[in-house]
């Protein structure tokens, strides 16, 4: 493997993909990124223009996909539509991209023998109940509950099949709730502590007992590293960090990290369908591929994720208002 193909490599965790890449091997890259809202060149910024080269396009494109994956010698593929609000309000996008843009580069590496990794998410499993023991494996059964986790199920679902009748050598990873630098500030914790930057109030749906599994995603990005070259292919491999926290908490510590009192956020209306907790078993891939999260404490993690969006508004700025605005049409 020398250069990879990064799908999706302008978006949050994409692009932290590529910086580790950089920095931790000696491959090359080649970031295909629609520049949705979601995606901003600024985040791939300082990288070295002779390993890493951009190309904007979409992934549902098959003859720019076939390309580009003849120039590659794997494809680590990130681009999806990745908001569940968003997916409630309009769906259409997350079919065009998570699954006829997922079967698109399908085709081609099928067509070209290249290696696969498909990134997806735990939420495909749907959710659990605060009081059940167990947490997600690779065996727990596909259930999802909104059209963002339908189709990111869907996509995992074709690869499955592309690995069996066509021997395509993919694999597939499950990760949980990921958080850091460069995260848009529609997601939860970007947008309480943006909120809290502008002097506005932090946001909870419901009562916020509802549960995430947070990850670094410099955590997740090692991790997928890891699959990419030493995973069997066929397998999925489940990423987390064991950081179980309900948003209560987590609006809560940012507040106090912030010098505000702990109550100083508003109830917000629920989102329909609202997954009550997610839980992740990352046992497989500690025991075969001996990978260990490196943040292991939530709120030195929170506070540095907190110190970039204070130092960094030049990013952040420019997408605020027009995210507020779908918000409050939502009640939200
Ligand atoms: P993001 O929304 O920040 O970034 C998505 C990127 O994909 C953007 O740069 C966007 O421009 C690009 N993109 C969208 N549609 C495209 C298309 N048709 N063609 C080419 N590029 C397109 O998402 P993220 O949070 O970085 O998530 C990346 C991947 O990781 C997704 O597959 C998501 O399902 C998965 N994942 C995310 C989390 C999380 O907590 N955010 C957790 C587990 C898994
Ligand atoms: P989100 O970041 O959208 O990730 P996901 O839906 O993939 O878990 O939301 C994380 C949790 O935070 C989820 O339970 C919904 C909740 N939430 C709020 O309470 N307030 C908010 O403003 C947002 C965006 C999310």
């Amino acid at each position: 493997m020398a250069r990879l193909l990064v799908t999706g490599g302008a978006g949050f965790i994409g692009s932290n993909f590529v910086h580790h890449v950089i920095e931790h091997t000696a491959y090359e890259v080649i970031v295909l990124d629609k520049l949705t809202y979601a995606g901003n060149r600024a985040s791939l910024a300082g990288l070295p223009e002779e390993r890493v080269s951009f190309v904007q396009g979409d992934i549902a494109d098959g003859g720019l996909v076939d390309d580009l994956v003849t120039a590659a010698d794997a494809v680590v593929h990130y681009a999806a539509e990745s908001h569940n609000d968003n997916s409630l309000s309009d769906p259409q996008p997350f079919l065009n991209t998570n699954i006829i843009g997922t079967f698109t580069l399908l085709e081609s590496v099928r067509k070209h023998g290249t290696r696969m990794h498909h990134v997806s998410t735990d939420e495909v499993y749907g959710d659990l109940a605060l009081d059940d023991p167990a947490r997600f494996t690779e065996e727990t059964p596909y259930n999802p509950s909104s059209p963002y986790s339908s189709t990111k199920a869907g996509s995992d679902l074709l690869v499955r099949a592309w690995v069996r009748s066509f021997g395509v050598a993919a694999t597939i990873s499950n990760c949980s709730n990921n958080y850091g630098p460069y995260q848009h500030v529609e997601k939860f914790i970007p947008r309480q502590i943006t909120n809290v930057l502008r002097g506005h109030r932090p946001k909870l749906y419901g009562d916020g007992r509802n549960v995430r599994d947070w990850i670094h995603a410099d955590d997740h990005s090692s991790a997928v590293l890891s699959i990419l070259e030493n995973g069997r292919i066929g397998e999925t491999y489940l990423i987390g960090a064991d950081g179980e926290r309900d948003n209560k908490s987590v609006v809560e510590a940012i507040l106090t990290l912030m010098g505000l009192p702990a109550d100083a956020y508003d109830h917000v209306n629920d989102r329909a369908g609202h997954d009550m907790r997610y839980a992740i078993d990352y046992t497989k891939l500690r025991n075969e591929l001996n990978w260990h999260p490196l943040y292991r404490d939530f709120e030195r993690g929170l506070q540095a994720t907190i110190d970039w969006y204070r130092t960094n508004e030049d990013w952040w700025l420019p997408a605020k208002a027009a995210t507020e605005a779908l918000y409050a049409r939502a009640g939200q």
